[in-house]
């Protein structure tokens, strides 16, 4: 495996941290990235909501990948270099990895190293053929492949589990694009995709009964407090998940019940009672809007499988030839 940086590992950064809250603090909208979810707490936390009744899309996509491996695999052919974007813990790509015929290697980025690692090792412990050479990187920017990776006939890039719905419209295109430049022409994109679908469903899965997902999106304010020092009362914010249209997308919201103060470095934010977090969105596609969508980065959607509710979808894009 490569060895890595820790400087790029910006999701276990404290000061990257502080910046994030200062800025969402600043600005309207009040804006702070999904990535700092992501501590230990956060990414249990995760696993649990993948687990809930409510939240269909984890299952559902291991669902669509199980049942349709052979064919995947056989569209994809021999002989490919896998690259995973935001591969936590890899658990969909054994599977996928193990179906394919003959990858060449495989290529997992993350943002945050430890989890990335550790998986990595894991992976290579179950298949200790296939050379493994993971990359701590941030995806959404220019991120570059290792330079030194084991000989294949073509990539395969793969995005899992709606990532790429946290994304705006416009970063998902200059990922696309971004993508098609470091995979190559001859590039194969398999992307899980969650699909638009009526409110009610949709906020059912971001806003369970169980309350999983609303201890989630707090223990953002938990980790703020023991990372910056701060002493935020995260009973003192209510959970919301927002569904919007054009684009389609559910927001999380962290509303302060009552008035909030946060001094940081000598410094006094406010957030008044109503207003709220937006930690996350979740952007909801149809077939059509995300293959228009990566048509514009010059990317094919050439095959695609759902579970038969239409709730999830995984889209097979190729590389289109460069116009
Ligand atoms: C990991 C980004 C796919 O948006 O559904 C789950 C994260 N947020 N419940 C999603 C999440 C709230 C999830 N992704």
């Amino acid at each position: 495996m490569f060895p890595t940086d820790p400087k790029t590992d910006k999701a276990s950064d404290v000061q990257s941290l502080r910046e994030a809250l200062v800025e969402a603090l600043e600005r309207p909208g009040h804006h702070i990235s999904p990535i700092w979810f992501y501590d230990q707490r956060g990414s249990e936390l995760f696993e649990e909501i993948t687990k809930l009744p409510s939240y269909y899309l984890a299952r559902t996509e291991i669902k669509i990948l199980d049942d349709n491996l052979e064919e995947i695999s056989k569209v994809i052919g021999a002989d490919r270099l896998v690259i995973e974007l935001g591969s936590g813990s890899s658990r969909k790509t054994l599977r996928l990895l193990e179906a394919l015929e003959q990858p060449a290697g495989y290529v997992p980025v993350d943002i945050s190293a430890d989890y990335l690692l550790q998986a990595a090792a894991s992976l290579s412990k179950k298949l200790p053929s296939l050379p493994v050479m993971a990359l701590v990187a941030d995806f959404t920017t220019m991120f570059s492949l290792p330079l030194s990776l084991p000989p294949h006939r073509s990539r395969l890039g793969f995005f899992p589990g709606s990532t790429v719905g946290n994304l705006e419209v416009a970063e998902v295109l200059s990922l696309l694009t971004h993508c098609h430049k470091v995979f190559g022409d001859e590039a194969a994109f398999l992307i899980g995709v969650d699909l638009d679908k009526s409110p009610e469903v949709l906020i059912s899965a971001y806003d369970d009964p169980e309350g999983v997902t609303a201890e989630f999106n707090r223990n953002l304010l938990k980790r703020i407090n023991r990372e910056l020092g701060l002493e935020i009362d995260p009973r003192a914010f209510a959970h919301q998940a927002r569904y919007f249209t054009d684009p389609a997308r559910i927001e999380m919201h962290l509303v302060a019940i009552i008035d909030q103060k946060f001094e940081i470095s000598g410094r006094t934010y406010t957030l008044a009672a109503g207003e709220s977090f937006h930690t996350e969105t979740s952007h909801k596609y149809t077939i059509e809007s995300f293959s228009q969508l990566a048509e514009k980065a010059d990317w094919e959607v050439t095959q695609y499988w759902c579970d038969t509710k239409k709730r999830f979808a995984v889209l097979l894009l190729e590389a289109a030839a460069c116009r």
